[in-house]
């Protein structure tokens, strides 16, 4: 979390770290400060808040003119968030300045040795701690100030993305990474410093990721120079050419980036499967799945680890994988699954799946399973993202940034992914029949249309969330390939509105939740045609002999739930394993005009941050 942006060269810093910021909010939005240097002097203005926040106060602070300065948007780790915890940090002598995104785990060890080493602190933070430690180096060992990083860098534990400037060295900006994001964007005799390459996407299309453990100096007139911070050893610059466009990173007319990216959905899955989905052949292609065919149909089972969305999106995975390619399927949490000593043997193979491929604990749990012998695959949205970097081999979703806090393409593009991998096994694997196997392609071509079907419900959609936008609770029922959606619609209302929400298994319900209803509950029912929809029915009637509010989202014609229901919203009908494709879409639309008829921040929620890089 935290976003980081810099700029050295010969235009003026301010407007382009601004607006880097902003486009990196969605990274953390606790404060935001930044530091410029004009030639003569290094100036710093910080606020608790929002990059809007800063763009208030900043004028009236600093002047704003300079062609160096490094920026940055937090997600408060140590310290609460205020003006004083905010980034930049200034060193003692006030002449480094640093941001950072990561986490400091030892710092609390090497504060004490600065403070009795007689330097002072202003704020609660790890990275004043790290400042501070990179100046005494640079006294004590009267080196410049890349190998003081460096030698600061070797004695720290933890996670970091920073950027430190000096301001007797103002030719020069020193990058370090390990866990964190940082990219570098390379222009003429200019370089952008960035978490993601957004900041920089006008001004140059050249960008240098950063691996862990590298350390870079960026400096004009002699350019980058890239080295390991463990043995000082040089690396050669690998620079990619971005496909990213400025268009996929703007509102486009819509009011929350969250909308935004609900809408493009139908365009998002036909992304995912384009190259791949082959019809009239009946095929489908992934080179990451064919070239690594015989390993992944030996695995013995196939372990899921992701957070959040991503884990619901694993959760359907396991439905498709077990029902289509009979294959066994564990579904894990990240962050759990690498702290219980998991059972891991060279014929397992892992998914790791996640939007950013950034999340802290899905790249340990990755690290754990190669370390055991595992195979793993990625299944990713951010290109050259750390897992997609991290994994064996993998595919990516294509969906296009997604910005808004919560996610929404991600998980449809996700479970696209999935079902083209389990389709594919399947067919090598013959529990497929051949008319199944191209019922199924056809039917996934035709999910673009029937999820923009499904959005035109959204005036609906509207009218159903004026009716419960005031509940303090609500439950979310579905069985089969719809439980995990069921648990994605809870999360989705949750993150965004603050109103609490559980997703439950439909047939659960009886085993406690149950107790929950009465006439102020609304309880989302996922009741669509095939599989157990009787069995639905009957749930539902419960509810309803318990005067709980139902809401059902059902297929279009339904009449079984419609009579039962207080209000029915339908969407297209499909073969039940693609489903959760059309169920989750009135689900996230739902959650939107809720949260947005509540006035809540949409595509900033309170405490979250898109990209978890902490534990
Ligand atoms: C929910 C949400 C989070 C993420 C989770 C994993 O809307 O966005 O729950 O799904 O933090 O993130 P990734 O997929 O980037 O690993």
């Amino acid at each position: 979390m935290c976003g980081i942006v810099g700029y050295i060269g010969k235009r003026e810093a301010y407007p382009i770290i601004l607006e880097g910021l902003k486009r990196l909010e969605y990274r953390g939005y606790d404060s935001a400060g930044i530091a410029l240097y004009d030639g003569e002097n290094l100036k710093l203005s910080k606020t608790k808040g929002k990059v809007a926040d800063l763009e208030n106060k900043i004028t009236k602070e600093i002047s704003l003119n300079g062609s160096v300065g490094i920026g940055h948007t937090r997600w408060a780790t140590h310290g609460v968030p205020n003006d004083v915890n905010s980034h930049p940090h200034y060193s003692n002598s006030g002449d480094l300045v640093i941001i950072h995104n990561g986490i400091i785990e030892n710092y609390a060890s090497i504060k004490e040795e600065l403070i009795k080493r007689g330097y002072s602190f202003s704020s609660d933070t790890d990275t004043e701690v790290l400042i501070n430690l990179i100046e005494d180096v640079k006294k004590n060992e009267k080196v410049k100030l890349g190998k003081a990083v460096q030698i600061a860098l070797n004695q720290v534990v933890g996670a970091y993305a920073i950027a430190v400037f000096d301001k007797n060295k103002p030719d020069e900006i020193v990058v370090a990474k390990l866990g964190s994001p940082l990219a570098i964007g390379v222009g003429d005799n200019e370089f952008f410093i960035a978490s993601d390459a957004t900041p920089f996407l006008e001004y140059t299309k050249k960008a240098i990721y950063l691996e862990d453990e590298e350390m870079a100096i960026v400096r004009l007139k002699k350019g980058i120079k890239i080295r390991k911070i463990k043995d000082d050893s040089l690396v050669a610059p690998y620079i990619q050419e971005l496909q990213l466009n400025l268009e996929q990173i703007v509102k486009g007319g819509y009011d929350h980036f969250m909308l935004k990216e609900i809408h493009e959905q139908p365009e998002a899955i036909k992304d995912t499967y384009r190259g791949r989905l082959n019809v009239k052949e009946g095929l489908i292609r992934m080179a990451g799945i064919d070239d690594n065919l015989e390993h992944i149909l030996n695995a013995n089972r196939i372990i899921v680890i992701a957070c959040g969305t991503s884990w619901h999106a694993g959760l359907v995975a396991e439905y498709i994988f077990e029902d289509l390619a009979r294959i066994p399927v564990e579904v894990e949490y990240a962050s759990e699954f690498r702290y219980r000593n998991p059972i891991i043997t060279e014929k397992d193979v892992v998914i790791a799946i996640s939007q950013s491929g950034e999340t802290a604990d899905t790249l340990a749990a990755i690290k754990l399973a190669k370390s055991k012998g595992a195979f793993v695959f990625g299944v990713c949205n951010v290109v050259g993202s750390s897992i997609a970097r991290e994994t064996h081999a993998g595919a990516y979703t294509h969906a296009g940034p997604e910005i808004g806090v919560a996610s929404t393409k991600a998980f449809t593009t996700q479970i696209t992914v999935l079902t083209l991998i389990a389709l594919k096994l399947a067919k090598e694997k013959g529990t497929i029949s051949k008319s199944d196997f191209q019922l199924h392609l056809q039917e996934l071509q035709l999910i673009p249309d029937k999820v923009k079907k499904a959005l035109l419900q959204d005036e609906h959609i509207k009218t159903v969330a004026k009716i419960y936008k005031d509940a303090k609770n609500c439950l979310y029922l579905g069985r089969g390939f719809n439980f995990p959606v069921a648990l994605e619609g809870a999360l989705k209302l949750k993150e965004i509105s603050y109103i609490h929400a559980e997703g439950y298994p439909a047939a659960e319900m009886k085993h406690g939740p149950i107790a929950l209803i009465d006439e102020q509950m609304p309880v989302f029912v996922i009741a669509t045609k095939r599989g157990h929809y009787e069995k639905v029915v009957s749930n539902v009637q419960e509810i309803k002999s318990r005067k709980g509010k139902i809401i059902g989202i059902v297929t279009e014609g339904d009449k079984d739930v419609k009579n039962l229901a207080d209000h029915v919203i339908e969407v297209p009908e499909t073969l039940e394993s693609l489903t959760p494709l059309l169920t989750t879409i009135p689900l996230q639309l739902l959650s939107y005009h809720i949260a947005v008829m509540l006035e809540k921040n949409v595509d900033q929620p309170r405490n979250l941050a898109k990209s978890v890089t902490v534990e």
